[in-house]
């Protein structure tokens, strides 16, 4: 959550650079975004409201600067809470991802020093921490770097911190938790939140582990233990994402964009991910109790990986959404298993639980996740890149096919059935491509026009296609903004259908295997009620008032469900006016708790 990009080196034109990196940061926050300079001896900040979009900064010539974009946690979406934040004095200047969470104590004590409040946000606090440690210090050269680490232990929480100073033409910054990036580059020296805002600049790059602090200036990067204050050698690594894989081309959204990216994913999955599969479901089978944790889409894919494997490999794996894991982890032993889906590597209750465990009672972990070198990546024991390639829409599409295509195949590899699973993941890339041709999309579009004003949507599915029905509401949810709930089929008689009303829409997921007859009844008791039913299944069916086919693709039907569901909730952002990259309210990598 919230978004940092620094940049300090030859090129004079540090203020555009860093807020183009900010708007190649925005999914992590949009509520409104800043910059800072150092020119002439002095620190200049300019900010404001709202999503960068086509906003140009005027800023005077300067070859280092920071910006920041924000997801708010303490204090309203205003230009006074934006960041950076400064001191006094106007010399310093701070920008912050995290919650500190003692600051209502260090506000108190900084106003007791006579220190003036100009935002309400947790972050200003350390610009006046700061002021204080630096005073008196002139001429010091450690003076920054000692206060940097003076001020960072008082802080309780996780945060990531960068500080620019009117009298130095260095950035320090610090993290714990909070992810940094350092990217060396032919033009200078870059930090952000995630490395792939670095990609038109550099794919050489060092992922900051927590308790470092990073001193960045034109002429080179050094990085430091923040608690003793000794130097330590840089991990130095190559990204193997491209540029152009973060660029739009040719679509008009990231949403259809990576969505357009999956029969080539889930392919490339079948081929290339036998050997992590084989070793994921070995590690599996010799646990003694194993676990699926994760968030968000990540949890509908967790979900989703218990069926698999119940059916599939005959073999129980318990889920938990990352967040509530902490609360069950009594059940854990030395031989438990911990595996965790996320595509950031960064969201906090997936990290905060597992790193706890894993310190505490050395419990063994495994992850599926997209990003190289993120806090998940480096705590995992044994690590699956997903192989998506850089997600930049808010919504998670690619990231949750290419999760269950490892899932799937993982299954299959532990029953010793790999290249069924393989043949299996490579038609369902072919059903992906179907659903994506023009006349298939025609269809989808014709479907939003006919619900696209309705407040309500209800999605059922049974075994497998149940995480299915939770994930597509989800997906049209989160970008519509239509109350769209996702239910187990059999639950529905249990309440839900009193809400049912002539006309609501109701999405039906009926594949071709021992779910289908009741989830049809399921159907026609919806419809007895005036439902409007919308069937996601191989075969059309009287129960169906409009049918949307795809390919019969057995245990991978839930990676071809996904995806009229992603489909339609980008058709319905379009004709509700949302934007279908970056909805109201959320980010893309949840850092905070
Ligand atoms: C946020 C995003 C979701 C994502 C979830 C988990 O809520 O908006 O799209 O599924 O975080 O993220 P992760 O990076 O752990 O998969």
């Amino acid at each position: 959550m919230c978004g940092i990009f620094a940049y300090t080196g030859g090129r004079t034109d540090a203020a555009s650079l860093v807020l183009d990196g900010l708007r190649r940061l925005e999914y992590r926050g949009y509520d409104s975004w800043g910059v800072a300079v150092r020119s002439d001896g002095r620190v200049l900040v300019e900010k404001q409201v709202g999503k960068i979009g086509d906003a140009r900064v005027s800023m005077p010539s300067s070859t280092v600067a920071f910006g920041h974009t924000r997801w708010a946690t303490h204090g309203g979406v205003t230009d006074k809470n934006a960041h950076p934040h400064t001191d006094c004095s106007g010399r310093l200047a701070v920008i912050h991802n995290g919650i500190v969470e003692n600051h209502s104590e260090l506000r108190r004590e900084a106003i007791s020093r006579g220190h003036v409040f100009r935002s309400e946000t947790d972050t200003e606090v350390i610009a006046h921490l700061l002021e204080d440690e630096l005073a008196g210090r002139n001429g010091d050269p450690r003076a920054l770097t000692d206060s940097v680490r003076s001020v960072f232990s008082r802080l309780v929480g996780m945060n990531a911190l960068m500080v620019l100073d009117s009298r130095s033409d260095a950035l320090v910054a610090v993290k714990q938790g909070s992810p940094l990036v350092v990217g060396y580059g032919e033009a200078g020296q870059y930090i952000a939140s995630d490395a792939s805002a670095l990609l038109p600049h550099t794919r050489t790059v060092t992922f900051l582990a927590d308790g470092q602090m990073v001193v960045a200036s034109p002429d080179g990067v050094s990085v430091w233990d923040a608690a003793s204050g000794k130097r330590v050698e840089q991990e130095v690594m190559e990204l193997d994402w491209c540029p152009e894989q973060s660029e739009l081309g040719e679509y008009p959204h990231y949403l259809i964009k990576e969505i357009c990216e999956q029969p080539r994913i889930v392919r490339s999955a079948a081929l290339a991910q036998a050997a992590s599969a084989e070793r994921l479901g070995r590690m599996v089978r010799e646990s003694f109790g194993a676990f699926f944790i994760g968030c968000g889409t990540a949890a509908n894919a967790a979900l989703t990986g218990q069926y698999l494997f119940s059916r599939i490999a005959r073999h129980h794996v318990n889920f938990e959404v990352g967040s509530e894991f902490g609360y069950l982890e009594h059940f854990l032993t030395p031989e438990s298993l911990v595996i965790a889906l996320s595509q950031s590597g960064e969201t906090i209750d997936v990290i905060e639980p597992l790193s706890r465990i894993k310190r505490e009672r050395g419990i063994q972990v495994a992850a599926l996740v997209n990003v190289l070198g993120s806090t998940l990546y480096r705590l995992a024991d044994y690590n699956v890149l997903l192989g998506a390639g850089p997600e930049k829409c808010v919504l998670a599409t690619k990231s949750y096919t290419a999760k269950l295509a490892i899932l799937v195949l993982t299954a299959y590899a532990m029953d010793g059935r790999l290249k069924e699973g393989q043949d299996l993941l490579l038609r369902a890339a072919d059903c992906i491509e179907e659903l994506l041709t023009r006349e298939r999309r025609r269809q989808i579009e014709e479907l939003a026009d006919v619900i696209h004003e309705r407040d309500h949507m209800f999605l059922i599915g049974r075994g497998l296609s149940y995480p299915s029905s939770l994930e597509a509401a989800l997906k049209i949810k989160e970008v519509s903004y239509i109350h769209a709930e996702g239910f187990a089929g059999g639950e529905l008689k249990h309440g839900v259908i009193a809400l049912v009303e002539r006309g609501t829409p109701c999405v039906v997921f009926a594949p071709s295997d021992e779910t289908k007859g009741a989830i049809l009844s399921g159907a026609m008791e919806l419809r007895a009620r005036g439902g409007f039913i919308v069937g996601v299944s191989p075969e059309p069916s009287d129960a169906f008032d409009f049918h949307v086919p795809v390919g019969d693709c057995g245990d991978a039907s839930p990676i071809v469900n996904a995806v009229p569901a992603q489909l339609l909730a980008y058709e319905l952002a379009l004709r509700r006016g949302t934007d279908p990259d970056k909805p109201r309210n959320l980010a893309k990598s949840v850092t905070v708790k």
